[in-house]
């Protein structure tokens, strides 16, 4: 596996890829690999002849006074995971060269509404950074495909969103969520998590699920079971910052009519705070054909 940090033999080495006609798989994150990522490795390799890894943990997507300093770096582990699954090239470029001026005085890609909500109310500025970020790099890797977990589903539709505005030649491939045998999604957040903390976390996945059986049941007040879940998960110590029903195609608050649905919610856990999401299709007879939200 080649480990390159400056941008320019980056360049070279996908110029010299594609001067042979091989095609390129790309799999952002910043770094303190766990199953999951490694599972979208794996995925990668089906998709594409040749597959880089970038680890950089970004600067502008952390408010001030959030994890940044404290985000957990594991480099020579993330090195040696990546290399032992065939991973063709781990990218680990310097804050300095992908911020010359600074992660706060740069030119910044926006990607209205669907930023907004959700994540975006609890942390501003946060996927002004996500899309920047991977906009960067897409510029400088050039994928053919690029791969995103699904567990980060707000993540995912703002790429998905900047790719089509924005014209990308890249295939944005969405990959399941990872979990613990708890049900607890995998994150390198986790490892905020006291080991009892840790079993009393999978409680969110079991929030999102009650929640999505409840409709596929045949509940239609989703604001009942918002704020029954909201209720459930501070009784179990969680601090939640949101627990909502949504649209899947848009994030837009989901109403009768719908059958693609998306139940999201965050909530700190201790010093984590966790993010998780289950997706749900209803058959089309217990679609609405008019609104009652
Ligand atoms: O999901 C992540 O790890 C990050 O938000 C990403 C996509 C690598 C951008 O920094």
């Amino acid at each position: 596996m080649l480990i390159i940090e400056p941008i320019a033999a980056l360049r070279q080495t996908v110029r010299e890829w594609r001067s042979k006609g091989l095609s390129v798989a790309f799999v952002p994150t910043m770094g303190n690999l766990h199953a999951g990522h490694l599972h979208l490795v794996h995925e990668a390799k089906q998709l594409a002849d040749r597959v880089v890894v970038s680890v950089f943990v970004n600067p502008a997507q952390f408010s001030p006074g959030e994890d940044f300093d404290a985000y957990p770096r594991t480099p020579d582990e993330d090195a040696e995971k990546l290399s032992g699954i065939g991973t063709d090239l781990l990218f680990t470029p310097s804050v300095a060269e992908l911020y010359p001026a600074g992660s706060r005085a740069a030119t910044f890609v926006e990607v209205p509404d669907v930023s907004d909500a959700l994540c975006g109310r609890f942390r501003p500025g946060h996927f002004r950074g996500v899309s920047t970020i991977v906009c960067k790099l897409f510029n400088l890797v050039q994928p053919d495909v690029a791969l995103f977990g699904e567990k980060d589903y707000q993540q995912l539709m703002v790429i998905r969103r900047m790719v089509a505005d924005l014209d990308f030649p890249v295939r944005v491939h969405s990959v399941a969520t990872v979990r613990e045998p708890s049900g607890l999604a995998m994150s390198s957040r986790n490892a905020y998590l006291t080991t009892e903390q840790k079993e009393q976390a999978a409680t969110l996945y079991r929030c999102l699920c009650r929640a999505a059986e409840a409709i596929c049941h045949g509940e239609k007040d989703f604001q009942r079971i918002e704020r029954q879940q909201i209720e459930t998960l501070q009784a179990a110590g969680f601090r939640p910052d949101y627990f909502s029903v949504r649209r899947q195609s848009d994030l837009a608050a989901a109403g009768q009519t719908d059958s693609h649905l998306v139940v999201l919610a965050a909530a700190w856990l201790g010093k984590a705070r966790l993010i998780d999401n289950v997706q749900l299709t209803l058959p089309l007879s217990r679609v609405s054909k008019t609104e009652t939200r």
